[in-house]
């Protein structure tokens, strides 16, 4: 499959993007043979690589790590990494850390949660400078405490009209597609319909041009269930548990 490039993602409505979270350079070279679109070295690495019990913690030199890894597996895919926490406060630290994680990673784009004023700001300026930037609206997890929650965005009218504009913002602003996580599914078929760049849902139900979904929940790598809206395809924890615990029987006996 044909590497995807800035032009004809933007031409990408309505044809069903599969966008994938990859954190290590194993799990890189796999979906690099596969015909994923696209794949997102998300923050979401803090909760299911390290640990953490929010995004918030994880920092720029932890996605440099893991996104030069992913590349180094995955040269023929669209690779997206996310800006971390605290590392976009203002404009101009928020060029700086983009730039620095861009041009080190050797990253396709990067993405960023929230379309604040300075935040569309930040995304003209790194457009114009040549960093191609995804959006991300509705639940943002950086902003889990000032959120007040995990939660699904858009139930009221006016609040669905916020993500409207917000989503009209990031596209005036430059965004090549924005990210709609925990949106109502009513909601996110109409910036889906009203937006000329893709937009790729978690959570969001079905009518949006694309999906992106965390490796680990899809694949089921964890101990806990993975969220509600995603199906995983297996349950590789309990089958790695079980193969361990056959091996430690053989070594035993
Ligand atoms: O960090 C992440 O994995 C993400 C996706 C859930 C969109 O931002």
């Amino acid at each position: 499959m044909k590497k995807l490039n800035l032009r004809n993602l933007k031409e990408s409505k309505q044809k069903n993007l599969q966008m994938l979270t990859c954190y290590d350079y194993q799990t890189a070279l796999l979906l690099n043979n596969t015909d994923l679109d696209l794949i997102l070295v998300g923050d979401s690495l803090g909760n299911v690589i390290l640990g953490y019990e929010t995004t918030i913690e994880v920092t720029l030199d932890d996605m440099l790590v893991f996104a030069k890894a992913v590349r180094r597996g995955a040269l023929d895919k669209f690779l997206i990494v996310d800006l971390p926490f605290g590392s976009y406060s203002t404009i101009n630290q928020g060029i700086h850390s983009a730039t620095k994680l861009f041009q080190a990673s050797k990253c396709e784009a990067i993405k960023l949660e929230g379309a604040f004023p300075y935040q569309l700001k930040l995304i003209e300026r790194l457009t114009q400078t040549g960093i191609p930037v995804m959006g991300h609206i509705g639940l943002t997890p950086q902003s889990v405490h000032q959120l007040g929650g995990y939660f699904k965005h858009g139930k009221k009218e006016d609040d669905a009209q916020r993500l409207l504009k917000e989503a009209q913002s990031l596209q005036d602003a430059g965004c090549f597609a924005v990210v709609l996580e925990m949106v109502e599914e009513p909601v996110a078929a109409r910036i889906t319909q009203e937006l000329k760049i893709p937009t790729i849902g978690i959570g969001s139900g079905k009518k949006t041009d694309g999906q992106v979904l965390v490796i680990n929940d899809l694949l089921k790598l964890g101990r806990e269930n993975p969220p509600k809206f995603c199906v995983p395809v297996a349950d590789l924890y309990q089958l790695k548990k079980d193969l361990i615990e056959k091996y430690l029987i053989n070594q035993r006996s």
